[in-house]
């Protein structure tokens, strides 16, 4: 197909992924074994392939989150974080061309298990800096907090990892990922969205920015509108996650717009989780139509059929056939709209 080409070689930053949601069927069975962790007794699990063909078939955010969620506990030890970032970073960096990741991680569902954050951020940095040197691809960590859990245990999460000293002040991560930690780069909010508006998390948001940490949040996706301008008028937030129902409001898109906030895009993700009927029907067209910046992103792709950025570049490029100008325009945002430094900027195009 024409421009797949160009699109394998455009120059690519991705600002929404869970590293959680890399973690395929294969290394799941691999890292229950190695860490002597029971899977759930449910037929899903009786294979990598039984797994994988549950996986096809989620029916709601919700349904997918039971999935996700029960994954995790696999992963105990820095090293098997490690791991899955570096299998990530690596794989970004040689199939598409990542050239810089901002990548999402849930310090409870591993804290939750007796998982110290500091164990998750030390094989997360030692992935960043190896995928570094192999592959010149910058990665920084955004940790999410959960809104499946009470607010106060987001509360205890953020306020250890704000002791622990694991925030890099804003503007002075280089996102090379060479240096040492500190190098959580901001702060953001993930999870079931229905019936948790963002107003519980103010306290919390309020309190990063007060720190001059970073925030996004993941708002819009089964939400409405209103929870995305609550993530804006509530939570301060910088960016917006998914922000797909954000296009129901056209008034919101212009104020998205005027204030240069960056939608992290997930297409895929929209039409596996049933957020939009089909790629044609998510609103990259209206944001562009309307200014609004956006990435294009994979979210889980270990969980959404494979899909990571080159095979989601390629889809999006077949539903809505972008001319060369709209991707350079796509691409451009994507690197303004990034949370690593001008100078690494200037490096990555
Ligand atoms: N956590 C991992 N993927 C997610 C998504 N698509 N929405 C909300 N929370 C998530
Ligand atoms: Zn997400």
């Amino acid at each position: 197909t024409p421009l797949h080409g160009l699109l394998e070689a455009l120059p690519k930053c991705e600002h929404h992924l869970h590293l959680e949601g890399t973690l395929s069927p294969e290394l799941l069975f691999t890292l229950a074994e190695r860490n002597q962790v029971a899977l759930p007794a449910d037929a899903a699990y009786a294979s990598p392939a039984a797994l994988r063909a549950r996986y096809a078939a989620f029916t709601s955010l919700d349904d997918f989150l039971g999935y996700y969620n029960a994954g995790v506990v696999v992963l105990r030890t820095a090293a098997d974080f490690e791991e899955l970032a570096y299998a990530y970073l690596s794989r970004a960096a040689r199939t598409a061309n990542v050239r810089h990741a901002e990548v999402f991680f849930d310090p409870q569902a591993h804290t939750a298990r007796g998982v110290a954050v500091a164990t998750v951020v030390a094989g997360f940095h030692a992935a960043a800096r190896r995928a570094h040197a192999d592959h010149a691809v910058s990665a920084l960590l955004v940790p999410c907090l959960l809104r499946h859990l009470p607010v106060d245990d987001a509360a205890a999460c953020f306020d250890a990892m704000l002791a622990a000293g694991l925030f890099s002040p804003t503007g002075t991560g280089t996102g090379t990922g060479t240096g040492s930690p500190p190098l959580l780069a901001g702060l953001g909010l993930c999870s079931t969205e229905l019936a948790r508006p963002p107003s519980a998390w103010a306290g919390i948001f309020a309190a990063a920015a007060a720190q001059g940490i970073r925030r996004t949040a993941h708002a819009g996706e089964e939400g409405p509108a209103a929870y995305v301008a609550g993530a804006l008028d509530v939570l301060g937030a910088q960016r917006i996650d998914h922000g797909t129902h954000a296009a129901d409001d056209l008034g919101l898109l212009a104020r998205l717009a005027a204030q240069r906030v960056l939608v992290t895009a997930c297409p895929v993700s929209n039409v596996v989780l049933r957020v939009s009927p089909s790629l044609e029907d998510t609103p990259l067209r209206a944001y562009l139509a309307a200014g609004v910046r956006f990435s294009v992103n994979s979210d889980d792709p270990a969980y959404f059929g494979d899909m990571y950025l080159q095979e989601v570049f390629c889809a999006v490029q077949e539903a809505f056939a972008f001319s060369v100008d709209e991707w350079a325009l796509i691409a451009r945002n994507a690197i303004e709209g990034s949370w690593c430094g001008d100078e690494r900027k200037r490096s990555i195009g």
